[in-house]
């Protein structure tokens, strides 16, 4: 009985992971998508300490796993309340790193428990402790390099240090699984602290616009350590948990390297973008800014707007009132689309999420590819808060560290109009020539108070 009720509660857990992720491909339903899979994952917690067996004995050990469980909700509880909005892609990255622990931890502690296993679980538990330890290493750095606490690290020579080092993981892992009684205890040890330092080493040098790719890259190996995990188990729902979580993160890699117009290759070596270069800013460039009044007349008489969001409307909170800018133009007979590009802000989808929240219709989101077009014939595009998501030197500066990535080109529409605070870089840490074109028209201050501003302007009128 007990079995049919541990099989039952992971059956009931795998259902709700696979229906809860389709949720979260709704903005409307991700809220509650995310609670039936967390549900699932409760079930799944329970049935294991209710109902799992150890050589026909109960698990054991109770009162240490519900005060680890204790402790850990206290802590996830805590971070999450306290955590702000624009701090959350550091957040998930952090979270990410311990997924990745966690299915490390499993693989040393499986070994220890079976040594002597076959070829087949032995590859298991050493490609579950390498993947996991990677995933732990650069995610924690991934968290740095997002929190501004660590700066990138280039050069030649890491990328060769990075291939050598994979080649000796390679090597290392087959000798201990072909001849475990040599190698096996030891290299166990070799394995974790050359997979810890690989890690490292192939987070450190990517910069320039480049992190998204690396994070969904480094989320999708959480997910493989796991279902790893879940093979040495012989558990279906962290199995199936650890391959929804692989695939979705290898999906998204792929879609991120092409937004980014990068090899996946080049990310697993840790060789692209890099610590910013390119142009330098000249002196002598002009900026031209623009009075509130005027950005008011020129939007209200505009036959089409097209808004580009960036990160700043994240920092600034200014979704809401930039939905309220939306609501007045078209009051006004404007057309009004929001320009999405696909890593505009420190997450995936980070845009989508926070004009959903301010109940922004969803078909007025067009992504890059069908909003380019459409430039030329836009009479004025409000930049609010993005930069290097429309910086043309991904188009024509070779030595930009951005180069080749797809961007948004609002140098195209009639009228450009930045919001922004200061002339300050973005991400990428790289000058934007946009700001000095003659089509373009700063407008300086924190996002949302310009936008407020804008809004009452344009009751004026
Ligand atoms: P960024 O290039 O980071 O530029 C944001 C701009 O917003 C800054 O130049 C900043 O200028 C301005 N800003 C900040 N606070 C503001 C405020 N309160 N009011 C008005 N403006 C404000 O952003 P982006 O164009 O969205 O590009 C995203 C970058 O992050 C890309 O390089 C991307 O690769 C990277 N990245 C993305 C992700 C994902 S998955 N989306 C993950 C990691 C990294 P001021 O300081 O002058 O105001």
């Amino acid at each position: 009985m007990s079995k049919f009720l541990l099989e039952l509660s992971y059956l009931i857990g795998s259902i709700t992971f696979i229906l809860g992720l389709k949720m979260l491909a709704s903005p409307d339903r991700a809220r509650k998508g995310n609670l039936v899979a967390a549900a699932g994952m409760a079930l799944a917690i329970a049935g294991t300490i209710l109902f799992h067996e150890k050589e026909g004995a109960p698990i054991g050990n109770i009162p240490w796993i519900l005060a680890a469980m204790g402790i850990g909700t206290v802590v996830g509880w805590l971070m999450a309340m306290k955590v702000k909005m624009t701090a959350m892609p550091q957040m998930v990255s952090f979270f990410n790193g311990m997924g990745g622990a966690c299915a490390a931890i499993i693989s040393l502690v499986e070994y220890h428990s079976h040594p002597e296993g076959s070829a087949g679980y032995l590859l298991i538990v050493f490609l579950g402790l390498v993947i996991g330890t990677v995933s732990f290493s650069g995610s924690i750095v991934a968290y740095g390099k997002l929190d501004e606490k660590i700066k990138d690290m280039g050069g030649r020579y890491l990328t060769y240090l990075n291939l050598a080092l994979l080649a000796l993981i390679a090597v290392v892992t087959t000798l201990s699984v072909v001849s475990p009684e040599t190698f096996g205890h030891s290299s166990l040890w070799i394995l974790l602290g050359l997979s810890f330092l690989y890690g490292v080493l192939f987070v450190m040098p990517i910069g320039g616009a480049d992190m998204p790719v690396v994070i969904s890259l480094l989320n999708s190996f959480t997910g493989m350590a796991a279902a790893f995990g879940g093979f040495l188990y012989g558990n279906q729902v962290m199995l199936t948990g650890g391959i929804l979580v692989g695939s979705a993160g290898t999906i998204l890699t792929v879609l991120m390297c092409k937004a980014m117009n990068r090899s996946l290759l080049n990310v697993i070596i840790g060789s692209f973008g890099g610590s910013a270069s390119g142009k330098a800013a000249s002196g002598d460039q002009t900026v031209r800014e623009i009075t509130l009044t005027d950005t008011a007349i020129l939007c209200a008489y505009a036959g089409k707007v097209c808004i580009v969001p960036g990160y700043g409307l994240a920092v600034a909170q200014a979704q809401h009132i930039c939905h309220e800018l939306e609501k007045k133009l078209e009051d006004k007979g404007v057309e009004v689309i929001y320009a999405i590009h696909p890593v505009a802000g420190r997450m995936p989808g980070h845009m989508n999420v926070l004009l959903a929240e301010a109940d922004v219709p969803y078909p007025k989101l067009v992504e890059m590819e069908e909003a380019n077009p459409g430039m030329s014939n836009t009479d004025v595009v409000i930049v609010v808060g993005a930069n290097d998501v429309v910086n043309p030197a991904a188009e024509n500066d070779p030595g930009s560290p951005i180069y080749g990535m797809p961007v948004l080109k609002v140098w195209d529409a009639k009228n450009t109009i930045v919001l922004k605070r200061s002339m300050r870089a973005g991400y990428a840490g790289i000058e934007n020539e946009l700001f000095f074109l003659p089509k373009t028209k700063m407008l300086f201050g924190d996002a949302k108070d310009t936008l407020q501003k804008l809004v009452g302007e344009l009751k004026d009128l």
